[in-house]
């Protein structure tokens, strides 16, 4: 564990929405924060309209939502008013195109505003949105379509081709709209610019029960293809509070989360969460680049930063005299997302923003902030911080019992706060296997001091976090023995400064084949190419035999214990022990 000291912000520029978590916890009721969420009659809600229009109907009309830079330079900005009528003319489009309540809709999409259009127009028409990452390979796509069996995706020129590679195995995909003036409607796909143009800016949006699904997104785990977790319209509730009381944000706001659409980080916090709070936000969709971000935070004046600590390293790693060049003073809280937060960042911060970055802790199925330091309270360096209100978290063990203070093991969450995944998509018993006795088990193991501080120990399965993503090993291990000179692999996390962890896959080649440098390269591609950028090994170790249980399951956490020299511990069930 890291060596405790404590941090006091003594530089607060603004009061905090939340002056003192524990007077913000007492008596706390969900009842009382979904009084803050508007509703129409008999309870029914709709997340879009929480978002969009009930500023757009408001005081806030005419105030800018979305500040919207592409990686081509050219700037575009949005009202309320603008983003609601754009996302009312969206549904007026998947109406005409047959589309019924709770159909899926999705988006193989560089971030882009026809992004958060589209996503906010597929809530208001009642059907279920999900967003794709743009660097999916043709694997990984076909995986999630095929599941969520869409029938609307929404796509651009370039992404396209990768769309028709695997078009014949989607029996469920009825209709292509293209965005900018990338359609072909020789092959039936429909211009989003021509539909949008034609259709009306007036639509009555579809009055959804709490628990009706909004959105799903796919996320992996040890074993298997990845999971559709699915989110239901409820959840905005607490969307909403967390972005009011973690991201502090406050009607004057400039807001900027940095996570792509694809992932819930850029769903929740890019794009509900702070407008459901009516704050303006900045959308930059092109690469990252240290003195681009700085730049960004200049021009915009940006007031609240969302990001991830791969990209804070990244940002020390360049040089600490690249951000004396820019006018930094707008910031006024720093927030990270997503895998361990080093002590050196938050110091870092304080030294070159005068502002320390606060960790957050929650996942793609818990739909919000479960864990967090608050503006209000002293951060410990290394640690994740405090429970959000209305949440009950324990460490248990392996029958479900609490375990005391200070002990380490698994993160537990009671189950039934408003933003939690409802369900795997299509697959129940997959949803089921995250409950241990009364506990939604995290996947991370913790441990929580004498003050009630969480610290992270590590991830209980093998999953993988590179750079803040979420890698599945058994997606990694399926696409490489796809490769032609595989024969079986084996996939691990392996620890990386920079990275946090980088994949590390050691392979088996099959017989004929020999193990080169160029072999490796070309595996590496193949991945990329059936993957993502994000999901291809950085390293390969060509290996004779990999270690497996008498089952035939190839023994993960033997390689890691290798590769790091770790002690192996029981291999009582090993092959060939
Ligand atoms: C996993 C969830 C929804 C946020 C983006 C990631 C790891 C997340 C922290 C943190 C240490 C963290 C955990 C978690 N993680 N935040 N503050 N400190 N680890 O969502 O892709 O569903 O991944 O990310 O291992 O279980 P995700």
């Amino acid at each position: 564990m890291q060596e405790i000291s404590v941090f006091k912000n003594k530089n607060l520029k603004k009061t905090p929405t939340m002056p003192d978590l524990e007077e913000a916890s007492r008596d706390f009721k969900w009842e009382d924060a979904k009084k803050e969420i508007e509703c129409f009659e008999d309870g029914k809600m709709n997340a879009a309209w929480n978002v969009i229009d009930v500023h757009a109907n408001g005081e806030r009309k005419n105030k800018i939502a979305l500040y919207y830079e592409g990686d081509d330079g050219i700037i575009e900005k949005f009202t309320f008013g603008e983003m609601s009528e754009l996302s009312n003319r969206f549904a007026n489009v998947l109406k005409k195109l047959g589309i019924q309540r709770q159909d899926r809709v999705f988006y193989f999409l560089s971030r882009s505003p026809e992004l958060y259009v589209s996503f906010l127009g597929t809530l208001k028409a009642g059907a279920i949105a999900g967003t794709l990452f743009p660097a999916f390979g043709d694997d990984a796509l076909r995986d999630r379509l095929l599941d969520s069996g869409a029938k609307v995706i929404v796509t651009e020129g370039p992404l396209k081709e990768r769309l028709y590679k695997i078009r014949d195995s989607l029996p469920d995909l009825k209709h292509i709209i293209v965005v900018k003036n990338g359609a072909d409607t020789s092959k039936g796909e429909f211009c989003y610019n021509t539909e949008m143009a034609a259709a009306s800016s007036y639509f009555e949006i579809e009055k959804m029960n709490p628990e009706d699904y909004s959105f799903m997104l796919y996320t992996s785990g040890t074993t298997g293809k990845p999971k559709g977790v699915v989110h239901a319209h409820a959840g905005i509730v607490q969307q909403y509070l967390s972005a009011k009381w973690v991201l502090d944000l406050q009607d004057d706001d400039i807001f900027w989360c940095t996570a792509d659409l694809g992932w819930v980080t850029g769903i929740v916090y890019g794009l509900l969460g702070p407008w459901a709070c009516g704050t303006t936000q900045v959308g930059y969709g092109g690469r990252f680049k240290p003195e681009k971000w700085y730049e960004l935070i200049q021009r915009y004046k940006i007031t609240v930063w969302y990001t991830a600590p791969t990209a804070i390293r990244m940002l020390m790693a360049a040089s600490d005299d690249l951000p004396k060049n820019f006018d930094l003073s707008s910031l006024r809280h720093l927030c990270s997302v997503g895998e361990p937060l080093n002590p050196e960042g938050v110091k870092w911060s304080v030294e070159v923003f005068g502002q320390p970055f606060h960790d957050t802790w929650w996942q793609t199925e818990t739909g919000s902030i479960l864990i967090t330091n608050y503006p209000c309270m002293p951060i410990k360096f290394g640690s994740m911080g405090k429970l959000f209100p209305g949440i009950e978290a324990a460490i248990i063990d392996e029958a479900g019992n609490p375990l005391p203070q200070g002990a380490e093991g698994d993160l537990a969450i009671k189950p039934g706060w408003p933003s939690m995944m409802r369900t795997i998509w299509k697959n129940e018993a997959r949803f089921k296997e995250y409950f241990r006795g009364n506990w939604y088990v995290t996947g991370d193991t913790a441990m929580i001091d004498k003050d009630g501080y969480f610290w992270y120990v590590g991830r209980a399965d093998d999953v993988i976090k590179t750079s803040g993503e979420r890698v599945g090993p058994f997606e990694v291990e399926s696409a490489l023995v796809e490769h032609d000179a595989v024969a079986e692999a084996g996939v691990i996390g392996k620890p990386d400064e920079l990275r946090g962890n980088i994949i590390k896959a050691f392979v088996m080649l099959k017989p004929g084949f020999t193990a080169s440098d160029d072999l490796k390269k070309e595996i590496q591609q193949f991945i990329k190419g059936k993957l993502a950028g994000h999901a291809y090994p950085r390293e390969i170790d060509f290996v004779d035999s990999l270690p497996k249980t008498r089952s035939g399951k190839i023994m993960r956490r033997l390689l890691k214990a290798k590769e790091l020299g770790l002690p192996i511990g029981d291999t009582s069930t090993l092959e060939n022990d």
